[in-house]
């Protein structure tokens, strides 16, 4: 532990929630079994070329066939949740009509066991892996898609929504859109700026009926959105890089929590799409400002933004982690600020927060000291915006485990937890030594 973060713990009050975090097609594996339907990222991952390593989900991190070992790992940890997602094609198999037994047999004994545990289950509904026959039938950027999410919801909680502590909608609806639909980095590989705009729109829209749905259903479980932001700032003082600036922040970050906390988009970024805006119908904006009970923030690094696209990463002077992201814990702070400026913010919770890093395992350890301090940092950072009033409820580290990084394949580390994939054996990195220690300290002020 290094020296500056020793007390640490004592900036938290008790009842604030860590946890770690995973999804769905990141670790489970058993991708054809139990009568699971193909999600978009088991067809994304054929097509040549798309994945760095050739790799797929397949097996992944064996969790499906690992359940009670990975929970009994989750538990010794320490921590007070665990925020995992549904593969839909494992309970809803053609995303629509007939339910998977098996597949919701599985998320039961999960959430039962983190029950027994004494975790707290925070659910994810997409973490991305669409079922391929709705991606069949126009995907998100159809409207259709929509109302096929908000019957999947209400069938979620109505199989386990007793027993969870909150559910996420949607995983970060700026990725899907933007790397999904209009970069095609990611599934469905689709490259149009103007669907890519149009699923945002459904995505929010699918969110807020979701919660209207959810709720006069009856729900128990605190029900939110988790979405990627990062501080934009200027590469210069220039005045033309500072406008750059507020423009990426307004497509970024505005497009997302405008809509959610205020029920408009920004006009800027409106009047910039021309036609690639989204068609909108009446109603729609009011549905997507339906209050939430939390927020979820997932922050990696800052955006930088040049006028003239000058800026490069690599000679900024920060060091950067294996994915080639900018270490930059001040930003979490800001960002918060910046939100806690805007809006009137519910409980927020960082739900996702972590680096990958080259982590070799040698004799039983993985030293991984730069992961400890990227943390360590961002915990800190954490604590700093709660001091300025950020209303701030927990913190989860990406990732439990490592697991497959999407587009980068298996190659990308961002676990606290090793896995061998030969072997699948999980090792505790010292980062979990590390926060399984501090998460004692936390707990120990409470008794
Ligand atoms: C986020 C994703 C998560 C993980 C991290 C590194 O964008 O939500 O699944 O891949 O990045």
């Amino acid at each position: 532990m290094t020296h500056a973060h020793i007390d640490l713990h004592r900036r938290f009050p008790a009842d604030f929630v860590w946890g770690v975090a995973t999804s769905s097609f990141q670790i489970e594996g058993a991708a054809r079994e139990d009568g699971k339907g193909e999600s978009i990222w088991d067809r994304f991952c054929r097509v040549p070329g798309a994945i760095a390593d050739a790799s797929n989900g397949d097996i992944a991190c064996d969790h499906v066939h690992r359940l009670d070992s990975d929970l009994d790992l989750i538990a010794s940890l320490g921590v007070d949740a665990y925020r995992f997602s549904v593969s839909w094609p494992r309970v809803q198999p053609l995303g629509a009509g007939a339910w998977n037994p098996k597949g919701l047999a599985f998320y039961e004994r999960l959430v039962d066991g983190l029950l027994k545990r004494g975790l707290k289950p925070y659910l994810t509904l997409n973490h991305w892996d669409l079922p391929q026959a709705l991606q069949d039938q126009g995907g998100w950027p159809a409207r259709d898609t929509v109302h096929r999410f908000v019957d999947y919801a209400r069938g979620m909680q109505r199989h386990l929504g007793d027993r969870l502590a909150a559910i996420t909608t949607h995983n970060e609806p700026w990725v899907i859109a933007v790397l999904g639909h209009e970069k095609g980095e990611f599934a469905p590989g689709q490259k149009s700026r103007k669907a890519s705009m149009q699923v945002a729109h459904h995505l929010l829209l699918s969110h807020g009926l979701a919660l209207q749905a959810l709720r006069a259903d009856g729900a128990r479980a605190r029900l939110g959105i988790v979405l990627n932001l990062g501080h934009t700032e200027p590469a210069t003082d220039s005045a033309a890089d500072r406008e750059q600036a507020r423009l990426d922040d307004l497509r970024g970050r505005c497009w997302y929590t405008d809509p959610l906390f205020k029920g408009r988009y920004p006009q800027p970024v409106w009047d910039e799409l021309g036609a690639d805006a989204p068609a909108v119908q009446d109603g729609d904006m009011a549905h997507i400002a339906t209050p939430l009970d939390y927020l979820g923030v997932n922050y990696y690094s800052r955006v930088v933004s040049s006028a003239d696209h000058s800026f490069d990463k690599k000679t900024s002077g920060l060091a950067l982690t294996d994915m080639g992201w900018e270490i930059y814990p001040r930003g979490l702070t800001q960002l918060l600020l910046t939100l806690h400026r805007d809006y009137t913010l519910p409980p927020v919770f960082i739900t996702e927060n972590g680096g990958a890093f080259k982590d070799p395992l040698t004799d039983g350890r993985v030293h991984d000291a730069d992961r400890t301090a990227y943390l360590q940092t961002h915990i800190a950072a954490v604590a700093d915006a709660m001091s300025q009033g950020v209303p701030m409820a927990g913190y989860m580290v990406w990732s439990l485990m490592d697991n497959f990084e999407w587009s980068s394949g298996y190659a990308k580390r961002f676990g606290i937890v090793h896995v061998d994939y030969a072997t699948q054996q999980r090792t505790l990195k010292d980062s979990a030594l590390w926060y399984r220690e501090f998460l004692r300290q936390c707990h120990a002020r409470e008794s």
